[in-house]
């Protein structure tokens, strides 16, 4: 701890803000969050391809609660002018969404450009863009065309040429009005969660698709990221990263600190570490670790597979900021004699021998892998500021999950306040965060849970064809801290700045 978390961590124990503690720096960016199949719907207008949702939900309905699927999802297809809207009325500074890959290139591959998906973009970061909202555009967000994942998807080494040309096509398109760049989402749920049964492709491959994808979107996008900063960069001056997931992971007891390191290089480090450290490549503990693993059960490949010294090059460095999506902690222990890792991958790794869970004491939410802890995203971002080489971070998704479509969510709103006072702290400690973009600007498809899990700042009524969208009290409270650009002191729960 420096001298100034010092400082802070003593008025926030004796709950003495001053004002100028409680305030954002004048340049930081608020801003909220979705994702194109999560909200779009408009699965097959005009020459649209099918995304691997779109097809996988359509032959097995059943892998979504209540066989909900993204067909029609807010309808922001042609509600974007409602969106705008939306983000105006909370004072956002800027607005993440996605282009779907299907939507643009249909066929997957640039010999077709649709002009209807080009329209759509187009008017969206225009509408932003009238309303002083900066677009952060991800260029996929899970839903890879189904014609790739025919071919193998993200699987399949082509898959770095395919995506470098589709990112090329965005560019043109857009480039000159987009500043800030996220190539892939969440790289750890894209293939972690693919080939766990958890995300499409829907597959069961722990040993060997899961660490194929994860080598393929690192090449993937850095690719993608050359191509800007050799053809864009000097034009347009814009940012480029990837997202990146991690849960914050602490240790259940002094003795389990290295496990937990290990948890986190298995998390983060598997997409961070050939980006944001100096040296590139595999995280080498981690890389050892697993390749052992891989030879004692007989495979003839090592479980990670290898960079060339040319590709650690490629990648290296291919970042202008860091997007961290946070969401929740979990405590990890190793295994005791006997007993098994824990099976799913929220709750420990076969290849770590570990078990991972929540502690009892952290406020619970309705859907069971959540809980609340705030400092964590603190820890999480001094961790990252030390570990990697990063000059700016940008909080590209935190939020909370409900199961009430009503609109009065305290547990949102104290989580937006008690989250934001972290990133504060953290920026006092001396982490440059410049930017947050809240999860999510309305209820959307949630993925497995469908329409069940809700985590909008607005509410959407799923069940009119309109998809009315009304803001919650936490859409009230978000606003009202992006215009006052600051916080009410903590503990001090009866005084919400409300506009
Ligand atoms: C994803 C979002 C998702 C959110 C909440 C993130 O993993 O990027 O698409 O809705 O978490 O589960």
């Amino acid at each position: 701890m420096n001298f100034i978390s010092v400082v802070v961590f003593s008025i926030v124990i004796h709950g003495s803000w001053s004002e100028e503690q409680l305030k954002f720096p004048p340049s930081f960016m608020f801003g909220a969050a979705s994702a194109a199949y999560q909200v779009e719907g408009g699965w097959n207008v005009s020459d649209k391809g099918l995304s691997m949702w779109d097809k996988i939900l359509h032959d097995r309905p059943e892998l979504v609660a209540n066989r909900n699927n993204g067909d029609v999802a807010c309808d922001s297809y042609h509600l974007w002018r409602r969106d705008i809207e939306m983000c105006e009325e909370l004072g956002l500074n800027m607005y993440r969404f996605s282009i779907s890959w299907s939507r643009l290139l249909p066929s997957g591959f640039p010999n077709h450009i649709s002009e209807d998906g080009k329209n759509y973009y187009n008017n969206l970061i225009d509408g932003l863009l009238e309303k002083g909202i900066q677009p952060l555009v991800t260029m996929n967000h899970f839903d890879l065309p189904m014609s790739l994942q025919d071919l193998g998807g993200w699987a399949n080494p082509l898959i770095a040429d395919w995506f470098a040309d589709y990112a090329e096509v965005v560019f043109s398109l857009y480039a000159d009005r987009v500043k800030y760049w996220l190539t892939i989402n969440e790289a750890y749920i894209q293939c972690d969660g693919g080939y766990h049964m958890e995300a499409a492709p829907f597959f069961e491959d722990m040993k060997l698709g899961r660490y194929l994808c994860n080598k393929n979107v690192l090449i993937a996008h850095a690719k993608a990221y050359r191509i800007y900063d050799e053809q864009y960069r000097y034009k347009y001056h814009g940012k480029v990263s990837l997202s990146t997931l991690f849960f914050w992971f602490k240790p259940f007891t002094p003795e389990d600190q290295e496990v937990t390191d290990l948890t986190i290089e298995h998390w983060e480090g598997r997409y961070a570490h050939a980006i944001f450290s100096k040296e590139g490549g595999w995280p080498r503990k981690l890389e050892k670790l697993l390749n052992d693993n891989a030879k004692k059960e007989g495979y003839w490949h090592p479980r990670l597979p290898p960079f060339t010294p040319e590709e650690i090059e490629l990648v290296r460095g291919t970042y202008d900021f860091y997007a961290l999506n946070h969401y929740t902690t979990r405590l990890v222990r190793r295994v005791n004699p006997g007993e098994p890792p824990g099976k799913w991958f929220f709750e420990g790794s076969d290849e770590l021998n570990t078990v991972m869970f929540k502690d009892p004491s952290w406020p619970s939410t309705p859907v069971y892998w959540f809980s609340v802890y705030p400092p964590g995203l603190r820890e999480q971002l001094n961790w990252l500021n030390a570990t990697y080489d990063v000059k700016e971070i940008i909080i590209t998704e935190n939020g909370v999950p409900s199961l009430d479509p009503g609109l009065v969510d305290t547990q949102r709103l104290e989580y937006y306040r008690d989250y934001l006072e972290q990133v504060l702290l953290a920026i006092n400690d001396g982490v440059n965060v410049t930017g947050y973009t809240a999860w999510t600007l309305m209820d959307n498809f949630e993925w497995l849970s469908g329409y069940i899990a809700k985590f909008g700042l607005y509410a959407v009524d799923f069940s009119d064809p309109n998809r009315t969208r009304t803001p919650r009290e936490s859409a009230r409270y978000y606003s009202s801290v992006i215009r006052s650009r600051m916080i009410h002191p903590p503990q001090d729960k009866t005084k919400l700045n409300y506009v």
